[in-house]
């Protein structure tokens, strides 16, 4: 029996910094050598033939060549509002099985306002929102009330997410918005400001759902006292330790409960597949909303929230890269590949 080769296919984040023109986060949603290494150090462990591939204009020549039983997604896309969806959609085109969501969910999922539409007409909560594409006036629905949350519509990794998203008044909306459109080009989500406590939540499988303890971002950790309650990109970059985070979250049975129901639904609401993360966050009152879901969690040993939230869980790193393999062979009936994979 052949061995079960998996292609690996990433974006790698440049060496380089970001050009001076650019946002110093452009290439925050890219995986790192570390990251890349550690899946490819999974895969062979287990025994998986492995070959590493950069999700370039040359991808799909080089797919179409190679072959691989099975790719292990983690790229997230060169360029355009539906970049996730692109390797995906090539692998779709050759025939060839992947792990993690299709092409229509990656899509979703990063543009944030359709995402949630979907969301609202399956009765998932979603805060009340208004998106604003380049060159819209504006002007605010009257449902929406101040304090107000500004984000990129598009983006990730809380790009363009900093203590002045939080908007008290117009002329800060304003300022905020055509920061984000003059920084980003991309539309800017505007959404009801959402005070409480912020969970994150990851799950694992198709249609028998496996949950890792939640983890809870303890703003009050955080030793800027201008910072406030936002993961912004500076939170995850400067405070990225233990210290700021409780994994599982200090919060009563039902509280967990409801959340791990809120993540359940809004994954198979969106069509997720093996692996998502879900953010969700309180209102005044204590009720959870989910703020985004991510079908390409970020996978960076040790530091990624999904390996954290694994690892709290009794699953190494090494475990958590095969369940994810295992959810994609067992969907895509493949399981005998499983067993091929250390007979060469
Ligand atoms: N409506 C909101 N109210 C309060 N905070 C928010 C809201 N939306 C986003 N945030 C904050 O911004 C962070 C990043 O937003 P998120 O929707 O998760 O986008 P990203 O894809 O960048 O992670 C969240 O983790 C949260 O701290
Ligand atoms: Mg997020």
């Amino acid at each position: 029996m052949k061995r079960t080769h998996i292609g690996l296919v990433f974006n790698l984040k440049p060496e380089a910094a970001a050009e001076e023109d650019e946002p110093p986060d452009r290439y925050a949603e890219y995986d790192s050598p570390r990251t890349i290494c550690a899946v490819a150090d999974a895969l062979t462990g287990a025994g998986y033939a492995v070959t590493r591939l950069e999700a370039d204009e040359e991808l799909y020549p080089r797919l179409r060549r190679l072959r691989p039983d099975l790719v292990f997604n983690l790229a997230e896309g060169l360029r355009g509002e539906s970049r996730e969806s692109h390797v995906p959609a090539i692998l779709e085109m050759l025939g060839i099985p992947y792990t993690g969501s299709g092409p229509l969910t990656l899509a979703l999922a990063l543009d944030k306002p359709m995402a949630k539409r979907v969301w609202a007409a399956e009765g998932v909560p979603v805060p009340r929102g208004q998106t604003f594409y380049p060159g819209d006036p504006i002007v605010l629905r009257r449902s929406l009330r101040f304090p107000l949350f500004v984000k990129p519509a598009r983006e990730g990794s809380s790009m363009g997410v900093t203590p002045a998203s939080v908007v008290r008044d117009k002329r800060e909306l304003v300022a905020q918005v055509e920061w984000l459109h003059a920084s980003y080009g991309g539309p800017a989500l505007v959404e009801e400001f959402l005070p409480g406590r912020e969970f994150t939540v990851g799950v694992l499988g198709n249609r028998d759902y496996h949950v890792f303890p939640i983890l809870e971002v303890l703003f009050d950790r955080v030793p800027d006292p201008e910072h406030g309650a936002v993961y912004s990109y500076r939170f995850k970059q400067e405070w990225d330790t233990w210290d700021y985070f409780a994994c599982p979250a200090d919060i009563p049975a039902e509280l967990a409960g409801r959340l791990e129901r809120l993540a359940i639904a809004a994954y198979r609401a969106i069509r997720c597949y093996d692996v998502g993360r879900v953010d969700i966050r309180l209102d005044a009152a204590g009720n959870p909303y989910v703020l985004e879901i991510n079908p390409l969690p970020g996978l960076c040993p040790g530091y990624s929230d999904l390996p954290r939230m694994a690892q709290v869980g009794g699953v190494a790193y090494e475990d958590l890269v095969l369940w994810i393999v295992d959810a994609a062979l067992e969907r895509h009936g493949l399981l005998s590949a499983r067993l091929a994979r250390q007979t060469a």
